[in-house]
């Protein structure tokens, strides 16, 4: 089994951007930790991280195909991009978005998720662990051994 875990803008700063809200964890920190999950299950990880829209779009359609599943935090492309809303509706795989903060809580341009209508479900606010969480259920709901 295969496991795409996408990040979108300004991720790669994880660690170092505003720590009181995105935490000290880096992004190859997340990648480990989601990479622990995965080989528990007998899976793979290809992890991704793009500031580009175009970039990430030509990731998942090259990727796509030969995958199981998606764990995306699109960055502040969750919240307008809607030519990776289309990509994400043309992949048949199980999608999980993720946004470490609470994006409720915060700037009200954040609130509007637009991925929403075409993944299979989110999580936000929950940090890091929001990352593992997903992919954990992707294994195991998601994408069951042997199916
Ligand atoms: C984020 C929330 C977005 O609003 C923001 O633009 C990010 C990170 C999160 O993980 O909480 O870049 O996706």
């Amino acid at each position: 089994k295969v496991l795409l875990l996408v990040n979108g803008p300004n991720l790669n700063r994880l660690g170092q951007r505003d720590r009181a809200v995105y935490g000290s964890e880096t992004l190859s920190d997340i990648v480990r930790r989601v990479e622990a999950v995965a080989h528990r299950h007998g899976a793979s990880v290809r992890a991704f991280q793009s500031n580009h829209e175009g970039a990430i779009i030509d990731f998942l359609q090259q990727e796509g195909p030969n995958a199981d599943g998606l764990v995306i935090n699109p960055g502040a492309l969750g919240h307008y991009g809607y030519a990776l809303r289309d990509c994400l509706a043309d992949l048949c795989l199980p999608i999980v978005e993720v946004h470490i903060s609470n994006v409720h809580k915060r700037e009200p341009f954040r609130h509007q998720l637009v991925l929403s209508g075409v993944v299979t479900g989110q999580i936000v606010g929950l940090g890091a662990a929001g990352y593992e969480l997903a992919a954990a259920y992707l294994l195991r709901q998601a994408m069951p051994e042997g199916e």
